[in-house]
């Protein structure tokens, strides 16, 4: 079951963020802020077993919407969560009018390559040296439609 993320669930969400980003986990005032003080931010829970087994955090600007963070907790990893929690966020960005969803990701993380081409998100441009490592980030875009363009003048 996806839903909204709720302050009780950042013991879980801070630990799975540990867990699957090692090197620079959110800490859980940075999901605060997400919550409390970004108005694009949208957090979204995935529950199973009444755990948290995944989250998303997407932001809304306007006709744009970027994944800003998603993770699956490692032990519910390949069972399809990352892909619901994907389809969620695609609905929300198209059910609010926006017309592409970009995200960042590294350059070595072949399951996340894995989960954002199977959605049909292109390698659009490479970001050089964006982690704090130094590794190099892809930045990904799929179109997701937003308003058609009236092209027709009537001449
Ligand atoms: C990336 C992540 C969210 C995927 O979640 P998931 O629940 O395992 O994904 P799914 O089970 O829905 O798999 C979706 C697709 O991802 C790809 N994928 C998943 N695991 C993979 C792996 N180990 N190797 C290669 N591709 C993989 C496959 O294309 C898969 O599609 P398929 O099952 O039809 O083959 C999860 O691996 C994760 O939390 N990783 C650590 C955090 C992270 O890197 N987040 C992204 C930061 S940009």
């Amino acid at each position: 079951m996806i839903r909204e993320m709720k302050e009780s669930d950042l013991a879980e969400v801070t630990e799975i963020e540990k867990q699957q980003f090692p090197e620079s986990p959110w800490p859980e005032s940075a999901f605060i802020y997400e919550m409390k003080g970004n108005p694009f931010a949208f957090l979204y829970c995935y529950e199973k077993d009444g755990k948290v087994a995944g989250y998303a955090d997407l932001w809304i600007t306007y006709d744009q919407a970027q994944i800003a963070d998603i993770a699956v907790r490692p032990e519910y990893t390949g069972m399809g969560i990352g892909s619901e929690l994907m389809d969620h966020c695609i609905r929300e960005a198209v059910r609010n009018g926006c017309e592409v969803l970009t995200l960042e990701v590294r350059v070595s993380n072949v399951p996340a390559l894995g989960l954002y081409e199977k959605y049909g998100f292109i390698r659009a441009a490479v970001r050089q040296g964006y982690y704090d490592n130094g590794e190099d980030a892809w930045l990904m875009v799929k179109p997701v439609g937003g308003l058609e363009y009236d092209n027709d003048t009537g001449d």
